[in-house]
């Protein structure tokens, strides 16, 4: 049983091997301001492997979300290039980037942004509708999810009554429900006790091992950074490699 499972995940990841991987060439964004400019990055060269897991430490105002917008298909930047998995985002229009984003990249944020007036299965759901799948097989898929976080029992509750940990669990399962090759998290734990930091660091652990995803955290906070395969920091724009 155990040797099936691993060589289907190998072989789920053989032939997807630079899905999840990153190129950044030369990449700087600046901001125009009230008629200033604000090089919130400038000339960063980075190679993301497909399936690690990096986290990203820096002071404020030092371009962490910056960089996480970017690599996210959010934005793009104002010099340079970057790929995942060998497209170009640097070069894509607004739609083919939305359709990477829904179909390719998960994101997690530290206020969860989960939509009040839907509930837990309804908030996972959300992530289906790019794909277009019928109602039936988008509710079975997101209950499976829900259930994966460990939140099988709490589908009907409103976010308003969930705590901190499981509406974080519940946008991890909105962020994954598609199967994305790419987990991206701004400060995942920065609203949670350390107890539930820990809980939400080991899910996020366990489904970056099980799935094979790309996984880039952002954090303050050093006990997740160490959790890290591989550690970088961003200071005035500029990133280096921690060893
Ligand atoms: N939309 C924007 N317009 C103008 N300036 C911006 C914009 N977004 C970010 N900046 C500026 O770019 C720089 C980097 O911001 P960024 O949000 O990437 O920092 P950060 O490292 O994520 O900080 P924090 O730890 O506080 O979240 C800052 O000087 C910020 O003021
Ligand atoms: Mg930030």
């Amino acid at each position: 049983m155990t040797s099936t499972s691993t060589s289907s995940a190998t072989a789920d990841t053989a032939t997807r091997p630079t899905q999840g991987a990153y190129t950044l060439a030369g990449v700087g964004r600046a901001y125009q301001q009230k008629g200033r400019t604000v090089q919130a990055l400038s000339r960063v060269d980075l190679e993301i492997s497909s399936g690690d897991m990096v986290a990203i430490q820096g002071p404020t105002g030092g371009g962490k979300s910056t960089l996480l917008q970017l690599l996210g298909a959010l934005d793009r930047p104002s010099a340079g290039t970057i790929a995942l998995g060998g497209q170009l985002l640097s070069q894509l229009g607004d739609r083919a980037l939305g359709e990477i984003r829904g179909s390719q990249i998960g994101f997690v944020f530290q206020h969860f942004n989960l939509i009040p007036t839907l509930t837990a299965l309804e908030n996972v759901e959300t992530a289906l509708v790019p794909l277009r799948l019928d109602a039936e097989e988008r509710r079975r898929r997101a209950s499976e999810t829900l259930a994966s976080v460990g939140l099988g029992e709490r589908g009907g509750h409103l976010p308003g009554e969930l705590s901190g940990g499981q509406q974080q669990r519940v946008a991890i399962a909105r962020a994954i429900v598609k199967r994305p090759a790419v987990l991206l998290a701004d400060e995942p734990t920065g609203n949670l006790d350390e107890e539930t930091r820990d809980e939400i660091m080991d899910l996020l652990e366990g489904l970056w091992r099980e799935q094979g995803l790309t996984l880039v955290i952002v954090t303050h906070d050093s006990a997740v950074a160490r959790r890290a395969q591989r550690r970088l920091h961003i200071k005035q724009g500029t990133v280096r490699e921690v060893s």
